[in-house]
């Protein structure tokens, strides 16, 4: 299968641009898909809910939002029934986006752009939570997840905006709650982080920063909360969990100075830097008490945004997948992809073991992996082995965006590749698990699949160890291109 993946990438077919797929999906639909709308056959296991979130739209009042990462969250719910599918998206009504739709233009400071009016519209303010990032079901609430505050709660069957969630007060105005929580599959509880500067005892800044850290028992209460000091205060948007263990890789993007930031001359992302003169660590802390178990560093700096499944070994290793830029170039290609016509911002999937006994770290790159990005994994496994990864994958070599999916087998580093034909563009795929079946090489993934001919969009599910397309969902809009996704076997729909 490696060897078709090398066919396909020289085969160059004919380019049709993604581009359209940014494009703004101002309407929120309620409808079904009968089955005999639906190409190939949805496997009688899949029965639950795909979530899909990401900006739905990325301009306003005819000007263009500054990052990729500004544009106002938006989530699809698609329910898979016996006789149809059930589509249904709604924004995320953030403060940001209820003002910026009242105005009908930019309001508010964000990631990537100041707020219109200068200085004193932007000096000392916080970019604007946009809930666009991520998703979890958990403890009975689905929330949408961005990663510079707080969560937001919608209601699972209707999509309807609840309120931003703080865990009954636990979670402050001003903490930080990443996107990428995780939930050990054994236990059922989630763990999940947010950055934030280091004070001293007495409030004063200490230079440095500090990643707080949260405990949130499968009845969805925050049980438990911690913080531990890192070097300095850098972009941390990740973590592997183990069943004991958190791990962090503090990849040095960080500000050289916060001065022209908060002084509101220049946006966030302006203000963070490529700093590997900083050098870079890693942390392992413990989830039994949040303490710090071990720190290792790390000789050549590098950028981990996204991370698969890990676990501990009997020989006293962390095992730990990884998809690695080799520096922050990357946030570049995101600020511009509304004008790109073929950058491609796919990564290198690598495997980390660490050595918590004697402190040596082993990695090894996935060479024949294409490159890609969003890991996945059979979540039924999260802290124990798997055997195969998941990601999206550059395949063409004039793909202008994501036009494959991959797995990459963990022991032998054989991939295997499914090419989605010109024009047609995916991100993030989520494994479904056969409930009857226990191997993490079987079952299906599901994602979403832009159609640039069309300018619409298909629910496609593929088989998990073939890759090949046993569904595929035609909907009636286009899903702008978005992050990330989430699957729960529950429908919430009739
Ligand atoms: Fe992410």
């Amino acid at each position: 299968m490696v060897a078709e993946a090398k066919r396909i990438r020289s085969i160059r077919p004919e380019t049709i641009s993604h581009q359209r797929g940014f494009e703004t999906l101002a309407q929120e639909y309620d409808y079904s898909v009968p089955i005999s709308a639906v190409k190939g056959q949805i496997p009688a296991a899949v029965r639950g809910t795909f979530f899909r979130i990401g900006p739905g739209r990325n301009k306003l009042g005819g000007q263009e939002f500054g990052h990729w990462f500004d544009g106002d969250g938006m989530l699809h719910a698609v329910s898979f029934k016996d006789d149809k599918v059930v589509y249904r998206n709604r924004y995320v009504r953030t403060p940001k986006y209820l003002a910026e739709t009242k105005a009908n233009k930019i309001v508010m400071r964000s990631f990537g752009h100041n707020a219109p009016g200068g200085i004193r519209n932007n000096i000392g303010r916080l970019p604007a939570n946009c809930a666009n990032t991520s998703l979890v079901y958990h403890g009975g609430k689905l929330l949408a997840l961005w990663e510079g505050g707080r969560p937001w709660q919608l209601d699972p069957a209707t999509l309807d905006t609840i309120g931003e969630h703080d865990y009954n007060g636990k979670l402050g105005k001003f903490n930080a709650f990443s996107a990428h929580g995780k939930v050990n599959a054994r236990t059922g509880v989630y763990y999940n982080f947010g950055i934030r500067p280091s004070f001293s005892p007495k409030g004063a800044l200490t230079g440095k920063g500090a990643i707080d850290l949260y405990k949130i028992a499968p009845s969805g209460n925050l049980v438990e909360k911690g913080a531990f000091e890192v070097d300095y205060l850098s972009f941390c948007h990740d973590f592997a969990l183990t069943e004991h263990y958190m791990v962090f890789f503090q990849s040095p993007i960080a500000m050289k100075s916060p001065l022209p930031w908060l002084a509101g001359l220049i946006p966030f992302d302006q203000a963070i830097d490529w700093r590997p003169e900083l050098g870079m660590k890693v942390y392992v802390v413990r989830t039994s008490d949040f303490g710090l178990e071990r720190v290792f560093t790390l000789d050549n700096p590098f950028v981990a945004i996204h991370f698969s499944n890990a676990w501990e070994t009997e020989a006293g290793t962390i095992e730990l997948d990884l998809t690695r830029f080799e520096d922050f170039s990357v946030n570049q290609l995101l600020r511009d992809v509304f004008h790109s016509q073929g950058d491609s911002f796919g990564g290198t999937f690598w495997r980390y073991s660490l050595d918590m006994s004697r402190g040596g770290i082993n990695a090894r790159q996935y060479r024949d992996a294409l490159p890609g990005e969003f890991p996945q994994w059979d979540h039924r496994y999260t802290t124990q082995p798997t055997s195969v990864m998941y990601a999206a994958c550059g395949m063409s070599d004039n793909a202008t965006f994501f036009d494959g999916v991959q797995s990459i087998d963990l022991a032998t580093g054989e991939v295997k590749s499914h090419f989605l034909g010109a024009g047609r563009y995916t991100s993030e795929a989520m494994h479904i698990a056969d409930p009857d079946n226990g191997d993490d090489k079987q079952g299906w993934l599901v994602s979403m699949v832009y159609d640039a001919s069309t300018h619409k969009s298909e629910v496609v599910i593929f088989d998990a160890e073939s890759l090949k397309e046993v569904a595929v969902v035609p909907l009636q809009n286009h899903v702008p291109f978005g992050f990330h996704c989430g699957y729960s076997p529950r429908s919430f729909v009739r």
